[in-house]
């Protein structure tokens, strides 16, 4: 912390309950009859779509009566017209006087999870709620059961979607937003496909990597962020990253990982690659290894750590995305990622732009 500015915590909000461990997920049953009683007793389900064609992993749903399954899309990352709609079809089901949402997937359905729980209490549409503590009361209770590590969704304050009117990328910041139950069982990332398995790994990794090299720090932030890289580590450079032993350090990686952003901020990576999400329509966690791949100017020792990882453990990320792009394209990327300032403050201090000029912007995209 030498030279860094000790930033405190402000009031921070973790998850309420959270169970982990193998077969944790047949614990959702109890869970779930303790939430019910005879006002009150729907349950919706929000489900990875992935699920549909393969429930096996799931066990089978602790359903009832009115119970709602809705299975979420995950080819695009959730838009506030999006949840909007899923909230519809919920409330048109009866989903305001629900007594429990439980999301099950990645980072897009848990997302979508919290943000359909806060609309269904607080009324209105997802755009009314982007931003910074906007919503007004507790959402409905919700419990949040991962099939995927690393984007930290299940640890965190806020449900990233995007206002397609606006352009803007915003969750709703809250601490309603947070999970009120986590099951954490490593068994359901056993079926993962590598390449997405690594992309999502090193979300967290990147996350922490991110916060470590800021000038935002505080000792707890920098807890999370180095605990959730020595595990990413025992992953991502032990034997098999999807061992049973891997797959268990590495969910607990992205929940401290969670843990650890929501005390501290991202660095140049992520607005990066924020701008090839926004522009070129790449996912978070593929786009943050793309961005990855040009950020030794920046972040070199870990930029040597990130390439033996992917050469170790033969995931192939994708290589130049920018060929062939159109001026006002380069426009659009070098606008979304400047846009965010509080991370490249962090990284780079306050005359970042200095640094970051178009032209530089620009050579690093095109090193993607
Ligand atoms: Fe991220």
């Amino acid at each position: 912390m030498s030279n860094k500015l000790d930033t405190g915590i402000k009031n921070a909000r973790n998850v309420n309950r959270y169970i982990f461990g193998r077969g944790a997920i047949q614990q959702l049953a109890s869970i779930v009859s303790s939430r019910r009683n005879s006002a009150k007793d729907q349950v919706v389900f929000l489900i990875d779509e992935f699920f549909k064609t393969f429930p096996e992993p799931l066990g089978g749903l602790p359903r009832q009566g009115d119970d709602l399954v809705i299975f979420v899309s995950t080819r695009d990352e959730p838009t506030t017209d999006f949840i909007d709609a899923l909230t519809e079809e919920a409330v048109s089901k009866g989903g305001r006087e629900a007594c429990a949402i439980v999301g099950i997937g990645g980072g897009i359905t848990l997302d979508t999870a919290k943000a359909v729980s806060n609309l269904l209490t607080n009324g209105g549409h997802a755009a009314d709620y982007q931003g910074w503590d906007r919503v007004k009361v507790p959402g409905v209770f919700k419990i949040g059961i991962p099939t995927l590590s690393g984007t930290g969704a299940e640890a965190t304050r806020t449900c990233v979607m995007t206002n397609q009117e606006n352009g803007l990328k915003l969750g709703m910041n809250s601490d309603h937003t947070v999970f009120d139950q986590l099951i954490l069982d490593p068994d359901l990332t056993a079926t993962v496909p590598r390449n997405q398995y690594f992309f999502s790994g090193m979300d967290a990794w990147i996350h922490c990597v991110e916060a470590l090299s800021g000038s935002f720090r505080n000792p707890v932030g920098d807890a999370f962020s180095t605990q959730a890289i020595n595990l990413c580590r025992d992953v991502f450079g032990g034997d098999e990253m999807m061992s049973d032993e891997s797959r268990a350090k590495l969910m607990v990686a992205s929940y401290l990982g969670g843990c650890a952003i929501a005390t501290s901020y991202v660095g140049v990576v992520h607005p990066f690659s924020a701008g090839l999400s926004v522009v070129l329509g790449f996912h978070h966690c593929v786009a943050n290894c793309i961005a990855m791949m040009a950020m030794e100017p920046y972040y070199p020792r870990e930029y040597r750590e990130f390439v033996d990882f992917v050469e170790k453990n033969e995931v192939h990320i994708p290589k130049g995305v920018c060929i062939g792009l159109v001026e006002s394209q380069f426009d659009a990327l070098y606008q979304s990622t400047i846009i965010h300032e509080k991370p490249l403050v962090n990284a780079l201090g306050v005359s970042f732009r200095d640094n970051l000029t178009e032209t530089r912007v620009r050579e690093l995209f095109e090193k993607m």
